[in-house]
């Protein structure tokens, strides 16, 4: 296991910088140096966003963190929002709003399809809504959606929008204070390449006062954005012990990403994902994501029904490289592969290298694959 390389769409490999920081004895989270951390890693936080306009949090949870205390901060009880929809995490988004006692509406785009802005300016016609709720990248489906052109329609029909970037900060393009968006988050187990346990959010200023000013409480303690927001700017403050050795972790990810410079960070995923299409193409599998909607940080593609446990399972022994399948229905004939975080172009073009002989072997290559019935993820 110790030498696995990880292509999976997360946790990813970490940078032996990364697992040092792990190993420390324990740091205190009271106490100067842990203070001085905490603040240097909101600041990093922001770059990678490119949040200076909003407010920036770091604190100890997953990607769903991220996602529900989006839903819990912004939304009260029977307020209408709309969750676009085209994979797992969209589902799950809008499960989240339901669970919250949102009315909570879906728009829907199956079989690979990205999110369409026109068809969302169509329902935001229809319907006023306080809220849409945006994938970035649905890791499930590897379709990129295309967030300027979706958060520029829900600002024009006076609604909030929320990205979830899980699957994309640090290794695609994001521009916090530019997109407009009020909330994009992400978990720091991807792109940014630290170990899982920290969810990081980009908070616009009118989302805060939105919060602040709610006719109802937010119903939530640790998933309240608002209790978090004394503690971004004075740790000394308490809240729920941190998890010290993740945020050690995590500054030390980010720095690495500054030091890459986030531009050039970009610029290395969108040659793995170029390195990765290029690779699945010549097997001849059909991508699950549109055309121009392939993300550069995970590759989703059909294989034979069945086949999809026969190649992971081979690429592992055989290899020691692994890769995922497909989530619930998906499991026997999707194959995802993850390249984000550290990823070098010639590591991976290594590992995809094996993995062409691992597709030829188990008969799953060189043939486009016929799917019955393309579902979409969920
Ligand atoms: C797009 C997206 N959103 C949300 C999540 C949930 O994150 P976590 O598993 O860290 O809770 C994931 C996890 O893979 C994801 O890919």
């Amino acid at each position: 296991m110790d030498d696995t390389l990880l292509l999976i769409p997360g946790p990813t490999n970490l940078s032996k910088r990364v697992r040092d920081a792990m190993a420390r004895p324990q740091l205190p989270h009271v106490g100067a140096e842990f203070y001085s951390t905490f603040k240097e890693t909101v600041a990093l936080a922001r770059y990678v966003f490119k949040n200076e306009a909003g407010v920036q949090f770091v604190f100890t949870g997953s990607g769903t963190i991220g996602m529900e205390s989006s839903v819990v901060s912004l939304v009260s009880r029977g307020d209408r929002t709309l969750t676009l929809i085209n994979g797992y995490f969209g589902h799950r988004m809008l499960m989240l709003n339901e669970v919250h006692g949102a009315k909570a509406d879906k728009l829907e785009f199956k079989g690979g399809s990205a999110a369409d802005p026109d068809a969302l300016r169509r329902q935001l016609r229809k319907s006023k809504y306080s809220t849409v709720f945006i994938t970035h990248v649905d890791t499930s489906s590897s379709i990129l959606n295309p967030v300027a052109e979706l958060v520029e329609e829900c600002e024009k029909a006076g609604a909030m929008s929320v990205v979830d970037s899980v699957c994309a900060v640090g290794g695609v393009p994001l521009d916090f204070d530019r997109l407009g968006a009020d909330v994009v988050f992400t978990a720091s187990q991807k792109a940014l390449a630290g170990p899982p346990g920290a969810v990081l959010l980009a908070v616009s200023t009118r989302a805060l006062e939105h919060m602040e000013n709610r006719k109802s409480p937010i119903e939530g303690y640790y998933m309240n954005l608002l209790r978090w927001k004394p503690i971004m700017d004075d740790p000394k403050m308490y809240l729920a012990t941190p998890a010290t050795q993740v945020l050690l972790a995590l500054r030390e990810s980010l720095l690495e990403a500054k030091e890459e410079g986030i531009e050039n960070r970009w610029e290395r995923h969108r040659k793995l994902g170029e390195i990765t299409r290029a690779k699945v193409a010549e097997w001849g599998q059909e991508f699950v994501a549109e055309e121009g909607h392939r993300a550069d940080t995970v590759t989703s593609f059909w294989v034979e029904d069945g086949k999809a446990g026969q190649i992971q399972k081979n690429l592992e022994s055989e290899h020691h490289v692994m890769v995922s399948r497909g989530i619930y229905d998906d499991k026997d004939r999707m194959i995802r592969i993850g390249h984000f975080g550290i990823l070098q172009p010639d590591v991976l073009g290594k590992a995809l290298g094996h993995m062409g002989d691992v597709m030829e072997e188990t008969g799953a290559s060189a043939r486009p694959v016929a799917v019955a019935k393309r579902r979409n993820t969920r």
